[in-house]
């Protein structure tokens, strides 16, 4: 059983998804936790090695795919908390424009993907990664929406403002859906699901639905 779901920054793809996979028995995969995980190595490494170490580096998750470590000529390094800062939020951006590295990271989901029941999220798994899944989802939510849960979540752990936030948003929209490789797009195939008037549990169950109706 494959899902694929997509969805821009804040549309809840992360929260919903490991619920979605504890009830359905599914392993949870983060791929923007991928792309975070690049551009925090891309401030260590050049261009030339960096993509070396892309190609190597072993991506290690753990609880429900909440944890990340990355492990790279046998070190192991926890990144967890470090891919979610603001200097690598927007080198995010950057690299997961980078042909190059998203050919890499696609060939290694799809790995993953082949051995494993799966829930994947990101922004080009309903459209390149994994194109013929079981249940494609377009998980989206207004923009005002999306920004007032992310400045819920952050509120005591940053200084930005509600205003930033979203302003912040509507950078990262604009970046991910104009990108010429891989932008974010609903395919025709998916099922669109608008989470801006309904809670987690409904979204939740929802797409619980879809999943069962495709087992059969
Ligand atoms: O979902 P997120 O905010 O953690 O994603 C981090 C960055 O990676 C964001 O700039 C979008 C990009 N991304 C992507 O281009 N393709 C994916 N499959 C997942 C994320």
């Amino acid at each position: 059983m494959q899902v694929a779901v997509d969805g821009p920054a804040g549309s809840g793809k992360s929260t919903v998804c490991k619920k979605v996979a504890i009830n359905n028995n599914l392993m949870y995969l983060d791929t923007g936790a991928m792309y975070r995980s690049v551009a925090y190595l891309s401030l260590k490494f050049d261009r030339d090695k960096l993509l070396d170490i892309v190609e190597k580096v072993e991506f290690i998750f753990s609880d429900n795919g909440s944890k990340l470590s990355l492990s790279i000529d046998g070190m192991i390094e926890d990144v967890t908390d470090i891919i979610r800062s603001s200097e690598v939020t927007a080198n995010a951006s950057v690299v997961s424009a980078d042909e190059k590295i998203r050919n890499i990271l696609t060939a290694k989901q799809q790995i993953i993907a082949s051995s494993n029941d799966i829930i994947m999220e990101g922004r080009d798994i309903t459209t390149v990664v994994l194109k013929n899944a079981d249940v494609k989802i377009f998980l989206t939510a207004s923009v005002e929406e999306r920004a007032k849960r992310r400045y819920a979540e952050v509120k005591g752990k940053t200084d930005k403002s509600y205003d930033e936030i979203l302003a912040d948003i509507i950078r990262r929209d604009d970046i991910d859906s104009n990108r010429d490789i891989a932008p974010l797009t609903k395919s025709d195939d998916s099922y669109e699901l608008d989470t801006t008037a309904l809670t987690l549990d409904e979204v939740i169950c929802e797409i619980g639905k879809l999943i069962v109706e495709k087992r059969g």
